[in-house]
């Protein structure tokens, strides 16, 4: 919680004090995220298991970012498995000192190829591909501008830069191109960043628009396609090759780990941007992903590759929950992409309708300040290619009967 930090409270036990206290409360008044684990792996349906009383409860889940539920595909399974075999654990070093595979380099390749760039850079994770590439990328002379619904993971990597940063109000054109005017001689590079659909609203980027201004005015676009790899393009390519702006992007960042159901995170562009960022201390001094996870990726690539029409049935799921949602009046705020926010302003409201969808068997987690602005409390139910329409249908009524309870719609 960035309230927590050290600059915000004096010392080490007075935080802590808090946050338990914070969390023994949720706990009494009926969950807290902490307490409560899967009994299995992510499936659409599953047992949830709550530590301090060690109850047991069958739910739907709504939390993950599987897409295309490709974790429990049996192709993917059985390649990874002879990949482990083959392979053996963990590399045991960072990518410069021969932690790198051919699988690794085949996910390389592939995804560069996949969206039409010269190259790609794996990282161990999406959250170190972004801290690592921006704060190395950026430095004290120069500027960053940033949308300020951007991923912790951005907004740690801007920190860490010396840059100077600046936000621009989430997917404002206008307010961007006032800033790259006002900035434009200021700073020797400005680097504009940003995601092409949001984790927290399920809204994509004006991506047309914002590539435009490079028309006008001299910077350079970093998009991070974590929730847009795999599931939009026809064949998964993401959203700035669905758009056409692919080359117009300097750098595409996507993490590994929603739609292809593993993790890690790669930067893909120019022959010589990705030289650079092999440099980055993110790259160095990391630990490379386990062949397994490669062997995820490769497996889930090939999925893709082979069913494409998964990624049509995800979307017209997607239009179906969110037509089934509008028809009962929920608020889903500016949402397009499979993530579905059910606004909920009043945070007491918010947690007694999570607490009251696990007890009918519906799992889903409330976002709260400070993943976003105070006032702006939500649901955010995440559609993955595997729930039935049975699932959907279930949910939906549910919290119809919760939210009209609560005079909520
Ligand atoms: C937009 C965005 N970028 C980066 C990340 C980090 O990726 P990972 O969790 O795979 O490390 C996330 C994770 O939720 C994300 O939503």
């Amino acid at each position: 919680m960035a309230y927590l930090k050290r600059e915000n409270i004096s010392s080490i036990d007075e935080r802590a004090n808090i946050i338990q206290a914070f969390i023994d409360k949720e706990i009494q008044e009926g969950g807290n995220a902490h307490d409560r684990y899967l009994e299995n792996g992510p499936s659409t349906l599953i047992n949830v298991i709550t530590e301090h009383s060690g109850s047991k409860k069958e739910c739907i889940l709504w939390c993950v970012n599987h897409y295309l539920s490709l974790n429990r595909n049996e192709n993917v399974i059985e390649k990874t498995c002879n990949a482990l075999r083959q392979f053996g654990t963990g590399c045991g070093t960072s990518a410069p000192s021969c932690g790198m595979s051919s699988l690794h380099k085949e996910i390389e390749k592939r995804v560069a190829n996949l969206l039409g760039k010269e190259e790609a850079v794996l990282f161990p994770t999406g959250f170190t591909a972004n801290l690592g590439s921006i704060s190395f990328l950026a430095g004290s002379r120069d500027l960053i501008i940033f949308d300020r619904e951007c991923h912790s993971s951005m907004l740690n990597g801007i920190t860490l830069s010396n840059a100077k940063r600046i936000p621009f109000k989430h997917n404002s054109v206008a307010d961007l191109e006032k800033k790259l005017n006002r900035y434009q001689d200021s700073y020797e590079d400005i680097l504009v960043v940003l995601e092409s659909a949001y984790s927290m609203s399920g809204d994509l980027s004006p991506l047309m628009e914002i590539t435009e201004l490079k028309k006008k005015y001299k910077f350079y676009i970093y998009v991070d396609e974590a929730h847009t790899f795999g599931i939009y393009g026809d064949k998964g390519q993401g959203y700035c090759y669905e758009l056409g702006v692919s080359d117009e992007v300097d750098f595409i960042m996507s993490t590994l780990s929603k739609a292809t159901s593993s993790v890690g995170g790669f930067l893909a562009s120019q022959h010589k941007y990705c030289s650079l960022l092999r440099w980055s201390d993110a790259y160095t001094f990391q630990a490379c992903l386990t062949p397994a996870d490669a062997a995820v990726i490769l497996a889930c690539l090939d999925e893709i590759e082979d069913n494409p029409d998964m990624i049509r049935e995800l979307h017209a799921k997607n239009q179906y929950m969110r037509n089934l949602l509008q028809s009962k009046r929920f608020n889903l705020g500016q949402s397009q992409s499979p993530i579905i926010p059910i606004m909920i302003e009043d945070h007491n409201k918010l947690r007694m309708v999570v607490n009251e969808l696990y007890q009918e068997g519906v799992y889903s987690t409330p976002i709260v300040y400070p993943a976003v602005k105070m006032n702006e409390g939500r649901i955010r139910l995440i559609l993955n290619h595997a729930h039935s329409k049975e699932q959907i249908d279930y949910t939906v009524e549910a919290l119809e009967k919760i939210c009209k309870k609560y005079q909520i719609i």
